[in-house]
């Protein structure tokens, strides 16, 4: 099975975990786009979608999805996207796609975070995806000396400006031993928006695409 082949089994998977009649939280990237086509099948079962960015927020309503404001949205049961890197324990590295702010925004609203990633992204330690954070453009140079002084590599991603209206940095070099502690240590950086790691917003479940099919893993 192709790369592609595994996202769409995975994206059609994800939609077994939508709450019939709720809002569902709805993620960014290639995988996510195939559970969006997905659950335009059912689209009347549902009360309508958050959406994490502006790519996303284009392709439900052109499949006449409502989008809801997240301000207007006051329990959300699920949060479906994918990632650039999953470990064992649910952690993640996202923002591959450059909408990492507004995926930890839904995901945090979410009482549960399903991941749909194909087989390659799950990973024992994570680091080896160049971890992008998202930094007010004041304040590139002085994060980037930051993130060199722990052992990093970062580079501005060049012609990306979020839908936030910042740069992304692309960090590679660091081997993330423990998410939850360098989250919380960069995100407290003065002119940080939000770093990519996951691990507050972890995954509760992750639907890994491998070439035997869906495999489901609990954390
Ligand atoms: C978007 O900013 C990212 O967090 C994506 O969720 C991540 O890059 C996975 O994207 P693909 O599904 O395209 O691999």
């Amino acid at each position: 099975m192709t790369q592609d082949e595994l996202k769409a089994l995975v994206g059609r998977a994800a939609v077994e975990h939508v709450v019939p009649g709720a809002v569902v939280g709805v993620g960014t990237g290639s995988t996510v786009n195939c559970f969006i086509d997905e659950l335009a099948k059912i689209k009347d079962r549902i009360a309508g979608a958050v959406s994490s960015s502006q790519k996303s927020t284009e392709r439900l309503q052109a499949h006449g999805i409502a989008v809801l404001d997240a301000n207007q949205v006051d329990s959300l049961p699920v949060y479906i996207d994918g990632a650039d890197e999953i470990d064992h324990g649910g952690h993640m590295i996202k923002g591959g796609g450059a909408a990492l702010t507004r995926e930890k925004i839904v995901a945090d609203m979410a009482e549960r975070f399903v991941c749909i990633a194909d087989a390659s992204k799950l990973v024992q330690t994570l680091g080896r995806f160049p971890l992008p954070v998202e930094v007010i453009p004041m304040a590139s140079g002085l994060v980037s000396r930051r993130l060199r002084a722990l052992g990093g590599q970062p580079r501005v991603r060049e012609g990306v400006v979020t839908d936030n209206g910042n740069v992304i940095l692309d960090v590679t070099g660091l081997e993330i031993r423990d998410p939850a502690a360098m989250e919380s240590d960069i995100n407290n950086w003065p002119g940080v928006v939000t770093v990519g790691i996951f691990a507050r917003n972890r995954a509760k479940v992750c639907l890994l695409g491998t070439p035997e099919g869906v495999r489901r893993l609990d954390f």
